[in-house]
């Protein structure tokens, strides 16, 4: 049987070859973007293809912008699905049910256009395949979405009344080779332009631009098949093309992306060059780019933005590598295919390391054991070949790309070979990637994703097993840290080891932006909002940036965790010391500051760190520091110092802070005790200094004016995390579940006794979940020195606590009124034992709505680390409660409960209740990263173990 062009296992028919991609040059350009006819039916079958011919009336039609997704636009709507494909399995085919959009576009061309001249009609990215036709000429068909294509159409092109027709279906052969984990988003979502070819201009050129690092010189050759001259006016260059030329110059690299204005010039065309020398090489086992070793400090980006899925406009690319530079991540993957290349141009300008990965994943297959899998199937081959050319052609002129990578899990086979013997021979001057075959056969570096800890450290000591081959290659992790919702955990952990094994070249996070869509009813929309018949739920939401592209505190960590200077404080001899952990720069573009803070920002004394500006990569000084303040009142002494940038970049402001380190000069001075008071009872109430308790059940109604709205008691349970719950296939040590079924979340206080003696309040309990014997023995302490109130718990577990607890503390109801917080420890945002490296110890203010980290989907978050104090006030200076930890504690207020937040499925399911719900932490769980990877570390873990902590309860604010 024949098959329809989109389902036959063809890349195309009728475009041209590819080529490099560059924007800018003197040839005259049309940009058919804009709003375009649109008619969605339902199959592929059966259509006919009237709608191309000239002088078809689509005035009835919809409209849509291209680029754009129609599912986006108001017909039909998305599906999400990690690796399963959402229609049956039977390469190449595809269902009879296959969204089909036509679209139409009419346009004249702009005055003085040569049209008798050639002309290319380029498509920057259609999802999944296209028929082409202009005035009624079909010119032929494509596959591969974010892939360019272009077709010659100069021969038809008229002065006015064009019409060009294009016909996408939603699933396609193509579609195979597009398992990636994301949604599946139909349309024309990238540029479409018309471009003229003049005569006499280059089809085709090659770039290349290396540097030796022994010499200080740079070598420029410019390949083209049309003949003409490179120049680069600032470097006194002017040469043919094909003829090299050797000359001092300052080199590319991510740290300072030095690029140079050149131009090609050929008798029809000049084209703005922006070179940037660098050598990309294999050295002595590692990655190393002008002789020096790379350290990824790397992030997964997919294109998404919440309204527009993956048609990205400029702005949103350079907010996204701004943002990236501004918290510290040196290098992108561009997960899992291409991105728009305008992108590219931005890693060169800005300064990232960049794999650039073909359009290719079969992730599917593997529900099948890869039976059946293209990448080892020759009869796809061809289509691979294309898509690695079409990857490797368009983005060979980038100095920021330094590495290909074939794909992303697609297992196997003669595919991938073909295609990494095809990449080596057309560009040896840069590496291969690829992690889905263990052999490492056709890869320059030994790439994983999500290995633990202890793997990777083995890794870098050069003790895994595995081939010999493999065993001397260099180490990246291509994907780990997996950000969705609350985490990742144990990222210091890991940049601990890449510092300290020279194998291990870093990695780079999964991923950088949740891909939550926007959507009237849930806020963000994720894996079966759209009723999907299959799906994946909120596994796309894992992102290190929320959908708005606002940091989410993963960022922030991370910003931390690979900050390019360390600094360490010795408080006997009050010296820092400083490290500079670049690869390339040394430290003349920042500049350094110290801060002593007693108890918090209001009395700061600060001055400048003179750190020497030419501390180079990997050298270190140590500077003495002025005395600190004397601490007035037995107030704490904190040090804060920080490096920031000192002039203006082009991806940053003045002041931006680019590393800081926050240290206890002295120790929090001990908290009194307080005691001595006697407890009063009268009728069911009993009274202590502020404390009005039930007598039967011992529990606190009230401190001073203000009623509880639920007294203080244990608490376990915290909502789980993604990477609580962890995903399907990670091992039973899921604890999410596990605590679940335990029933943590449904704890039982059985009262056990009450007793008033002569300085204070004791209340017995035990504290066990239905159906189980196990338990938590809990004594409750209450004393008062007539002013304030300490309770002291001391917790007993029972039983055989198998499972780590999700968190040790008390929970208490507040009136809502007390929405304020104040406290002094860390912040400002959340920190979890393994996830807090941001966190900074100082005196925080914020209304309790914004201490929730607004995670798509909802689920435990927060949390304030190492609080001393806190305060619930009515408004900023109102009046409320006090809370001193003894010792330091974990600090959470929210408006709803954690039964509501457990029921929520969106964020808008959240609604401020009556209460302010507060939780004061003695331990937390870490948070690890088992919703793809590894989960906690064991020295994270909170464990069943006999617990003693205090809290004293004063009133704060105004009068008082
Ligand atoms: C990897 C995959 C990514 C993504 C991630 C989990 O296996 O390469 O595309 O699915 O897991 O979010």
């Amino acid at each position: 049987m024949e098959l329809p062009h989109h389902e036959d296992v063809s890349p195309g028919t009728g475009g041209l070859a590819p080529r490099a991609w560059y924007a800018g040059s003197d040839a005259a350009v049309l940009s058919l973007n804009g709003s375009w006819r649109f008619r969605l039916s339902p199959g592929a079958h059966g259509l006919d293809e009237s709608f191309a011919a000239a002088g078809f009336d689509a005035a009835a039609w919809d409209e849509v912008v291209v680029p754009g997704h129609w599912v986006l636009q108001g017909h039909g709507a998305p599906v999400y699905t990690n690796q399963m494909y959402p229609f049956p399995v039977d390469p190449p085919r595809v269902p009879t049910q296959n969204p089909t959009g036509d679209h139409l576009r009419g346009f004249d061309l702009p005055g003085g256009w040569p049209a008798d001249e050639d002309a290319v009609l380029r498509f920057d990215g259609v999802e999944s395949c296209a028929r082409v036709w202009l005035n009624g000429t079909p010119l032929g068909d494509f596959k591969g979405s974010r892939l360019p294509h272009e077709f010659a159409v100069g021969h038809l092109l008229r002065p006015e009344g064009n019409v060009l027709a294009v016909r996408v279906h939603q699933w396609s052969s193509g579609s195979y080779l597009e398992d990636q984990d994301q949604w599946w988003l139909p349309g024309i979502f990238r540029d479409v332009t018309l471009l003229h070819r003049p005569e006499g201009a280059a089809r085709d050129f090659f770039t290349h631009a290396s540097y030796d690092h022994e010499a200080g010189t740079g070598t420029l050759r410019v390949d083209s098949d049309v003949p003409g001259r490179v120049t680069v006016p600032e470097l006194g260059v002017d040469v043919a093309t094909g003829q090299s030329v050797t000359v001092p110059v300052e080199p590319w690299s991510a740290e300072r992306p030095r690029l140079y204005d050149a131009e090609l010039a050929t008798a029809g065309e000049r084209i703005p060059l922006r070179v940037g020398f660098r050598t990309v090489a294999l050295t002595d086992g590692l990655i190393t780019v002008n002789g020096r070793p790379l350290l990824f400090r790397g992030v997964n980006r997919h294109e998404f933005h919440p309204e527009k899925g993956r048609a990205l406009d400029r702005a949103t690319m350079r907010a996204d590598v701004q943002l990236m530079k501004q918290n510290n991540i040196n290098a992108v993957r561009t997960s899992h295919y291409p991105p728009h290349p305008a992108f590219l141009d931005l890693c060169d300008e800005l300064g990232l390391w960049v794999i650039d990965e073909c359009d290719l994943e079969t992730h599917g297959f593997t529900m099948l054991g890869w039976r059946g899998n293209p990448a080892d199937d020759d009869r796809w081959t061809p289509a691979l070949l294309d898509r690695a050319a079409r990857t490797v052609e368009r983005d060979k002129n980038h100095p920021s790309v330094i590495i290909w990578s074939l794909g992303n899990e697609c297992g196997t086979g003669r595919g991938l070979r073909a295609m990494a013997a095809w990449i080596r021979d057309r560009d040896p001057d840069r590496l291969l990637h690829y992690e889905g075959d263990p052999s490492c056969q056709d890869t320059d570096m030994y790439s994983r994703m999500y290995a633990d800890h202890a793997e990777v450290e083995r890794i870098g000591r050069g003790e895994d097993e595995g081939p010999e081959a493999r065993r001397r290659l260099p180490f990246v992790l291509c994907e780990y840290g997996h950000a969705m919702g609350n985490g990742p955990g144990g990222l210091r952990e890991y940049q601990d080891l890449f510092e300290r094994y020279e194998r291990l070249q870093g990695g780079f996070i999964w991923e950088w932006i949740d891909h939550g869509l926007l959507h009237p009813a849930f806020g963000y929309a994720y894996g079966g909002d759209f009723g999907e018949e299959l799906h994946d739920g909120n596994f796309v939401c894992d992102g290190l940036c929320f959908p708005d592209r606002s940091p989410s505190p993963g960022l922030l960590d991370y910003k931390q965790v690979i900050q390019p200077v360390r600094f360490t404080y010795d408080p006997v001899s009050g010296t820092v010391s400083v490290t500079n952990l670049y690869d390339f720069a040394d430290l003349a573009e920042l500049a350094f500051e110290w801060t002593y803070l007693a108890d918090g920002p209001a009395h700061p004394v600060s001055g400048p760190l003179d750190v020497p500006p030419e501390l180079g990569p990997g050298e270190s000084v140590e500077l003495k520091l002025p005395d600190p303040p004397q601490a007035a009142g037995g107030a704490e002494i904190r040090l804060h110092v920080s490096a920031m940038v000192c002039e203006e970049t082009n991806w940053t402001s003045l002041d931006h802070v680019v590393a800081r380190a926050d240290f206890a000069v002295t120790p929090r001075p001990p908290v009194p005790v307080a005691t001595g008071e006697r407890p009063r009872r009268s009728g069911y109430d009993v009274a202590l200094g502020p404390g009005r308790f039930d007598a039967r059940t011992g529990e606190l109604r009230a401190l001073a004016d203000v009623t509880l709205t639920a007294a203080p008691r244990l608490e376990v349970w915290r909502v789980p995390t993604d990477n609580d719950d962890g995903a399907p296939w990670q091992p039973d040590t899921r604890y999410g579940p596990l605590w679940r079924k335990l029933g943590l979340d449904r704890m039982q206080h059985r009262l056990d006794g009450v007793e008033s003696d002569a300085d204070g309040l004791t209340v017995r309990t035990r504290v066990a979940p239905a159906a189980r014997d196990l338990a938590l023995r809990t004594v409750y302490r209450w004393t008062s020195d007539g002013t304030a109130l300490r309770l002291a718990v001391a917790v007993t577990p029972e039983g055989d606590w198998e499972v780590p607890l999700p968190r040790l503390g008390i929970r208490l109801g507040l009136p809502a009124a007390l929405g304020y917080a104040h406290w002094f420890g860390g912040g400002p945002g959340e920190a979890y034992p393994d996830t807090g490296s941001a966190s900074c110890v100082s005196r925080w203010n914020m209304d309790v709505g914004r201490m929730q980290t607004p995670y798509v989907r909802p689920q435990e978050n927060g949390a304030r680390a190492d609080v001393r104090w806190a305060e619930l006030r009515d408004g900023f200076d109102g009046a409320g409660v006090r809370i001193v930890g003894d010792p330091e504690f974990w600090f959470s207020a929210r408006r709803w409960s954690d039964a509501e937040l457990d029921a929520a499925a969106h964020r808008t399911d959240l609604k401020p209740g009556p209460a302010v719900w507060v939780h004061l932490d003695h331990g937390q769980r870490g948070i690890g990263s088992q919703s793809c990877g590894p989960g906690v570390l064991s020295q994270h873990e909170l464990h069943a173990e006999p617990a003693e902590f205090t809290f004293t309860f004063a009133m704060a604010g105004r009068g008082r």
